[in-house]
């Protein structure tokens, strides 16, 4: 029986474009990828593609992955400048190419050769993160802002897909690469098993691995909350125990079931979810972390 959940609640136009190809009988893969291309064309949304966070040298650069769970096919890129779907570039990774991640120029060429249309500056860069740029540079700021948009979608054959997408942080520096083109770190998905889908701070979800430790924990028996619960409460106490303040970190976990469940660090999470009988909705999280040990 087909399922969908996307992490926060820009995601909900995903869910909503999901759940129609899931209703019909179409595929995990289409649902993820074409709800995220929705969020991606969004120019509200300031974590991913048009509209998104500029990085230090003011320039848009994106990151997307999709993993078939079928196959444990991934594709990814990595600072991608000049397209507005890169999630649909990682998919052609993964279904025309030996390999798992292109990055920057090489993924840019390889989408050219493939025939994606490319999308200049004046439409990718808004007047909004232009300014937000301008503002945070003025003030000297650290990088802020590391929202991503990741989808796990079932389809009614039992296949399980994850199609993930960002801008990471504003300000960072040119060539960093968050998560969310990385394989276990910022997603992951075998059919019968389950899959998670991680949003947050990339550099703290990378060190603890959380998407593949989630799948591995459903593997072993967890329910997909319990498995959410752990992987975020541990991954947050790890890195305390290294000396380490954790930033945000917040993962969305399906089983093989469809059955969703999501897991934060952090108040404020939610995500979006969608299966038979119940509608596209927002989920509110409770954080797994006592309020005094949660990063403000
Ligand atoms: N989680 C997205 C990033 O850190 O880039």
């Amino acid at each position: 029986m087909w399922s969908i959940i996307a992490t926060w609640s820009f995601s909900l136009q995903c869910v909503e474009k999901g759940e129609t190809i899931l209703k019909s009988g179409g595929r995990a893969l289409d649902a993820a990828e074409m709800g995220v291309r929705l969020v991606e064309s969004d120019p509200a949304v300031d974590c991913v593609g048009r509209g998104g966070y500029l990085n230090a040298d003011g320039e848009l650069a994106l990151d997307a992955a999709v993993m078939c769970g079928d196959t444990l096919k991934t594709g990814a890129v990595a600072c991608v400048r000049g397209f507005e779907h890169p999630v649909s570039i990682a998919r052609a990774v993964m279904e025309k190419t030996k390999h798992s991640i292109l990055v920057g120029p090489y993924a840019e060429a390889f989408a050219r050769q493939i025939g994606f249309a490319e999308a200049p500056p004046e439409y990718m860069i808004t007047e909004t993160a232009r300014r937000k740029y301008e503002e945070e540079k003025r003030r000297r700021g650290k990088p802020s802002g590391h929202d991503t948009i990741g989808c796990l979608a079932l389809d009614d054959a039992g296949s399980l897909c994850v199609a993930t997408s960002t801008c990471g942080s504003n300000l960072r520096l040119p060539g960093r690469v968050g998560d969310t083109p990385i394989i276990g770190s910022g997603f992951y998905v075998q059919s019968g098993v389950g899959g998670a889908a991680a949003t947050g701070l990339g550099e703290d979800i990378m060190r603890t691995c959380c998407s593949f430790r989630a799948v591995d924990l459903m593997r072993g028996g967890m329910s997909a909350q319990e498995a959410a619960d752990t992987v975020v409460f541990t991954a947050h106490n790890t890195l305390r125990q290294c000396g380490l303040k954790p930033d945000c970190i917040a993962l969305i976990v399906i089983d093989a079931r469809g059955n969703c469940a999501g897991a934060s660090n952090h108040k404020g999470f939610v995500y979006a979810c969608a299966r038979p009988g119940e509608s596209p909705r927002i989920v509110s999280v409770d954080p797994v972390i006592d309020k005094d040990e949660q990063e403000d």
